[in-house]
């Protein structure tokens, strides 16, 4: 039993991390799309890898957020992680939406369609009266994913998890998505 729910969208399963998705998220996190736009460093490794998928099941059991498992409905491949962030940390604006996927499933509006499920997730679910998505301001895919969603910029700031360079903070109205 885990407190991380199964969800479908229409082409996805969102699902909770198992053990046997190591190999395909680190061959997804080794990629060096992923390993650019996440600032993965060269020496993390497949236990780095491991402990994130932990740290991800794990925050559902903590906090009831946490990223899900994506699967494409049509093949039962494990395409990516997508969902609800709230880590602990002092200057974090809230529960955060976010997406990864493998680069073979970009293109598609995979990310945007988890994203979409995630949000309503955020508001219906854990009743949050603003969303937040935390971006590297070179991330332009992942800024398109939040507009799509409806997300405005709302402050550029340097975050503690990540002192080196600038996160543009995107919002999203409780309000305004119900409208
Ligand atoms: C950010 C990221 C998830 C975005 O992926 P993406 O494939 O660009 O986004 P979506 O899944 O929403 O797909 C949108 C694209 O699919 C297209 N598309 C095709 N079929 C579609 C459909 N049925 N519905 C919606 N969009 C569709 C859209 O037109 C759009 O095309 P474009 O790339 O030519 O503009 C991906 O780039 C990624 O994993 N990056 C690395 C990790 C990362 O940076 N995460 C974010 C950290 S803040």
């Amino acid at each position: 039993m885990t407190a991380c729910p199964t969800l479908e969208t229409n082409r996805l399963i969102l699902r909770p991390f198992r053990d046997n998705d190591l190999e395909s998220y680190f061959t997804m996190m080794d990629t060096p799309e992923l390993r650019k736009s996440l600032r993965i460093p060269d020496d993390e490794g497949v236990s780095e890898a491991w402990t994130a998928m932990a740290w991800w099941l794990g925050q559902w059991e903590l906090r009831g957020t946490g990223h899900w498992a994506l699967e494409e409905k049509i093949s039962g491949s494990f395409i990516g992680r997508a969902g609800l962030h709230n880590p602990e940390r002092h200057d974090w604006p809230g529960v955060e939406v976010g997406w990864a996927l493998h680069p073979d499933w970009w293109g598609l509006g995979y990310a945007t369609e988890a994203g979409e499920e995630a949000v309503r997730y955020g508001f219906e679910e854990l009743g949050q009266a603003c969303l937040f998505s935390t971006i590297l301001v070179d991330n332009h895919r992942s800024q398109l994913v939040a507009q799509r969603l409806g997300f405005v910029l709302v402050d550029t700031k340097t975050l503690s998890h990540y002192p080196t360079e600038p996160h543009g903070i995107w919002a999203l109205d409780r309000e305004l998505w119900t409208a």
